[in-house]
């Protein structure tokens, strides 16, 4: 299990590069739980994360079809909940079937539907931070190799002390 470990990036690129180390790290059955406000960078995450699996071509947000699926090393479920109201509601999408079908399942806005997800789930939530290109990515729960793929990031996005505390 993660503590909450933080990390900033400052491009669009950067946010690219983390979702890339958890994609390659990725393990079938992998949830990584999106939160965070509009613009964030939840999708943009999500493109790094479809990259490291070997995904090909580009990942959009899927906030009008709610769930798209991508062949990589792994089947990528990309499910958005914006649209989505409770866990009910959720779980009528079929939602079980991305959960527990040995992909990887990622869900944007995924608070919506939070007792829906099993603890092993990796939560990031992604937050405005200062200027306009910078984000903070706040991660918790998760297992081992969550965390080994996100150690080798660590010191290149650790946040500056004073600023973002
Ligand atoms: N550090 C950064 N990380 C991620 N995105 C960034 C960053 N800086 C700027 N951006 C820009 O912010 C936007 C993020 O959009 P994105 O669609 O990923 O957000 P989202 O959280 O999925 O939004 P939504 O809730 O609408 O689905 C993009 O236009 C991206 O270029
Ligand atoms: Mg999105």
């Amino acid at each position: 299990m993660i503590q909450t470990l933080r990390l900033v990036t400052n491009t669009p690129e950067e946010t690219q590069a983390v979702g890339h180390a958890l994609g390659a790290h990725a393990q079938a059955g992998d949830i990584f739980l999106l939160t965070g406000p509009l613009g964030a960078g939840k999708t943009c995450l999500t493109q790094g994360i479809a990259r490291g699996l070997g995904v090909e071509g580009y990942v959009r947000s899927p906030t009008f079809v709610l769930m798209t699926r991508h062949h990589g090393r792994l089947t990528l479920h990309h499910v958005d909940l914006y649209r989505i109201d409770g866990a009910e509601a959720a779980w009528d999408l079929g939602l079980d079937e991305q959960l527990s079908g040995g992909g990887v399942c990622v869900v944007e806005w995924a608070d919506k539907a939070e007792e829906l997800f099993p603890g092993s789930s990796l939560w990031i939530d992604l937050a405005y931070c200062g200027s306009e290109e910078r984000r903070t990515l706040s991660f918790s729960g998760g297992l081992r190799h969550h965390r080994e793929a996100l150690e080798e990031l660590s010191a290149d996005h650790l946040p500056d002390p004073g600023k973002d505390a």
